[in-house]
């Protein structure tokens, strides 16, 4: 297939590039390297069925032009710094409602009827212990990363309507693992690595969410995409093991052999938008066929050990 991945250079997008490579499919990138890195993808340079697109998905344009003759798409490009969307609304707005909007319109003008999205947990809001089913209601978004999560998942559905457009929705938790670009496992290593003798946490600490390794999100999309077949499928994904933001540093620190003095910010949630607790019913995909490889530790210490250059393999 001919396919184009938005934000491909990210994170996520650059290991489901390898993967859609490795699969024989044609690649186009979508990125303007916001938060992205031209290097994630440079292995494949030389690969004819790879191309490279510096571009933003706010220039209609060229979106139009590039979206030629594509036959899925793979939506990932968005603003990841979900704190900053606090500071400045508009930031999401326009990263993910407006770009989204942009992206299916370019889509219906070129006829592509095929739309794989992620969208996130965020879009539950903070329901306490509850595990959050795909049908779960109403939802409450309490940051505009999952407000403006929502609303493109909500775009994306009319325009399936409309324009009989097949659609795969995944709703991850945290994603962590090589080539990490943010997130507490990121900002935690790249802190202890500059000063090993102190560590800051935002809040208490005590927030419990589940953590993926990227590989085991790769094969989720593999999976669903592959296997399910409804105009509309939309999945959550999480493992059933959790881990807190001060075992997270246990597990770094340990990897590190350091022992910094700790100091807490203090509260319950690290930032506002933040949620305390996240649990994420996961049987859909599961009975689809997907198991994580990593438990929530397991990515930790895997994504820690990889990016220290403790373990080569990803
Ligand atoms: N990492 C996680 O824990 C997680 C969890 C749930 C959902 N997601 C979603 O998965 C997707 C990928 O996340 P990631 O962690 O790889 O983030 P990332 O920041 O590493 O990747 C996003 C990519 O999009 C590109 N981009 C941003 N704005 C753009 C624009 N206007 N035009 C073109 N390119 C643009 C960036 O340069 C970057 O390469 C995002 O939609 C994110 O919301 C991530």
């Amino acid at each position: 297939m001919k396919i184009l991945v938005t934000g491909g250079a990210g994170f996520i997008g650059s290991h489901l590039v390898d993967h859609l490579l490795r699969e024989g499919h044609e690649v186009k990138v979508y990125d303007n390297l916001s938060g992205g890195n031209r290097d994630f993808l440079k292995h494949h340079e030389k690969n004819k069925r790879f191309a490279f697109v510096k571009a933003d998905l706010a220039d209609r344009k060229t979106l139009r032009k590039e979206s030629k003759k594509i036959e899925m798409v793979f939506h990932l490009a968005a603003n990841s710094d979900i704190s900053k969307g606090i500071s400045d609304p508009s930031l999401d707005f326009e990263q993910t409602t407006h770009h989204t909007f942009n992206l299916l319109q370019a889509m219906k003008e070129n006829g592509v009827k095929k739309i794989f999205f992620t969208s996130g947990s965020g879009i539950y809001g903070d329901v306490g212990s509850t595990y959050t089913k795909e049908n779960f209601g109403p939802l409450i978004p309490v940051s505009m990363y999952g407000a403006t999560k929502l609303s493109a998942e909500a775009m994306i559905f009319a325009f399936s309507n409309f324009f009989d457009i097949q659609v795969w929705v995944l709703r991850p938790a945290n994603i962590i693992g090589p080539r990490l670009t943010h997130g507490v496992v990121f900002d935690f290593v790249k802190r202890l690595k500059k000063d090993s003798k102190k560590l800051q946490i935002l809040g208490d600490g005590r927030q419990s969410k589940s953590y993926l390794y990227v590989l085991d999100v790769i094969r989720a999309i593999d999976l669903v995409t592959k296997k399910a077949k409804q105009k509309i499928n939309i999945f959550n994904i999480a493992s059933n093991s959790f881990i807190t933001v001060n075992s997270i540093a246990d597990v770094i620190t340990k990897e590190m052999n350091i022992n910094p003095k700790r100091s807490w910010t203090g509260g319950k949630i690290g930032w506002k938008g933040d949620v305390a607790k996240v649990r994420i019913n996961n049987s859909k995909i599961t009975k689809l066929g997907w198991k994580p490889k990593y438990n929530s530790r397991q990515a930790v210490q895997k994504t820690v050990r990889v990016v220290l250059g403790k373990d080569a393999k990803f």
